[in-house]
């Protein structure tokens, strides 16, 4: 079948092998330790869950574009509690189906060779979906490292001159996966600033926000202005909420237009009984509070471990440790090592060339699961 090139570029940027070495894994009947993706797995509280199912009583008819009115505003008042800005939940909200595909998708709305705007910018190591998306719409891709001595920010001054002006859409993604890096606010404010003056939109995923160990990253829905940005928002860490696929877009106003008709087109509207739930997610700090503790005592177990056996952690992250392997490994090598003894990590280089010498350990599986990681990892190279 001949399938696009855009196709073929994009598929090569897959975090895919995680999940076939978790399937061969459980194939061969082996007792795998799953410390691979992200997601963490506790339960949802019961009011979330029974929101959820008391909307399916009802006869459900097509979801509107814009989402319900009772999720933006929970969102609203989420944003008010933590930075305190005030949204608009009518003109400076959309729900989504999950951030991922709302990431994917918002070059489509913006890169437009034929008017110059043909480049997206996005940083490796990184969540491939960005690049995936910038790929399918025929953007150039511009990616920035993220390098350990500049704590993890990209570097501003490697873009040329004659490039700003080409920017459709600046990729961030703070607390970032994979490093577990924070940001402060005079780094958003400033390429904030920069997208109003080149014209480009500053996207701004925040998928990992509230699940920190340290100080708690600095957001763009802080910022005095929120012409020209987008905050990307997900219920799927901060809730233990992966399955529901329930997020937001929030920002610019007029770009969030733009999305509500877009999205309309693309069919990207959540189903009503999941924007139920996620309304009483978004008013429920609970159970980012409670995660906040779980993770991070795991994340701790870990950390003791890696650092005995010689690896270096970095990141604030309590949903993952970002750990330099020992001189002398690779990345591939370290996580086959542990994967013969049945624990899946993520190579760093799974996501990009910058990753390599790195591994992102999440923090997700149960304390016993933990426990037994940690004691493998202590027999490093033993
Ligand atoms: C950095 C980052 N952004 C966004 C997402 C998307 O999450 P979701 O689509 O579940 O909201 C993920 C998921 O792993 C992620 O790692």
């Amino acid at each position: 079948m001949p399938l696009s090139a855009r196709f073929h570029a994009a598929s090569s940027r897959s975090l895919g092998v995680l999940g076939e070495a978790r399937a061969a894994a459980r194939a061969a009947g082996r007792p795998l330790i799953d410390l691979g993706m992200g997601e963490p797995r506790e339960q949802v509280p019961a009011a979330v869950r029974e929101a959820g199912a008391a909307a399916l009583a009802s006869y459900l008819p097509y979801p509107r574009p814009g989402g319900t009115p009772e999720l933006r505003e929970a969102i609203a008042a989420w944003a008010r509690r933590r930075f305190d800005r005030a949204l608009d939940p009518e003109r400076e909200i959309i729900p989504t189906l999950g951030s991922k595909e709302a990431i994917f998708s918002l070059a489509q709305l913006l890169v437009d060779p034929a008017a110059g705007r043909d480049l997206v910018v996005a940083t490796v190591p990184g969540y491939p979906i960005p690049a995936a998306g910038a790929t399918y719409a025929g953007a150039r891709l511009l990616e920035l490292p993220l390098r350990e001595q500049d704590g993890f920010l990209p570097a501003l001054d490697a873009i040329p001159d004659e490039d700003w002006g080409r920017i459709a859409v600046f990729w961030i993604n703070y607390p970032n996966n994979p490093t577990g890096a924070a940001v402060d606010a005079a780094f958003i404010g400033g390429l904030a600033g920069r997208a109003r003056e080149h014209g480009f939109v500053l996207a701004s995923d925040e998928a990992y926000w509230e699940l920190w160990t340290g100080e708690p990253s600095a957001s763009a829905l802080s910022l005095d202005s929120l012409a020209n940005v987008l905050v990307f928002g997900s219920l799927s860490k901060r809730g233990s909420m992966p399955g529901y696929r329930s997020g937001f877009v929030a920002g610019d106003p007029e770009l969030i237009d733009a999305l509500r008709a877009f999205r309309l087109q693309a069919g990207t509207v959540p189903p009503v009984f999941v924007q139920a739930a996620a309304a009483a997610a978004w008013a429920d700090d609970e159970q980012p509070a409670r995660l906040r503790s779980v993770l991070g005592r795991r994340r701790a177990v870990l950390v003791d471990a890696l650092t005995g056996a010689g690896f270096r952690c970095r990141g604030e992250s309590c949903v993952f440790v970002w750990a330099a392997v020992p001189a002398g490994w690779t990345s591939a090598r370290a996580a086959e090592w542990l994967l013969e003894r049945d624990v899946l990590v993520a190579a760093g280089d799974l996501f990009g060339a910058a990753g390599e010498g790195w591994l992102r350990v999440a923090t997700v599986a149960t304390d016993a699961e933990i426990a037994a990681a940690a004691k493998v990892i202590a027999g490093w190279r033993m």
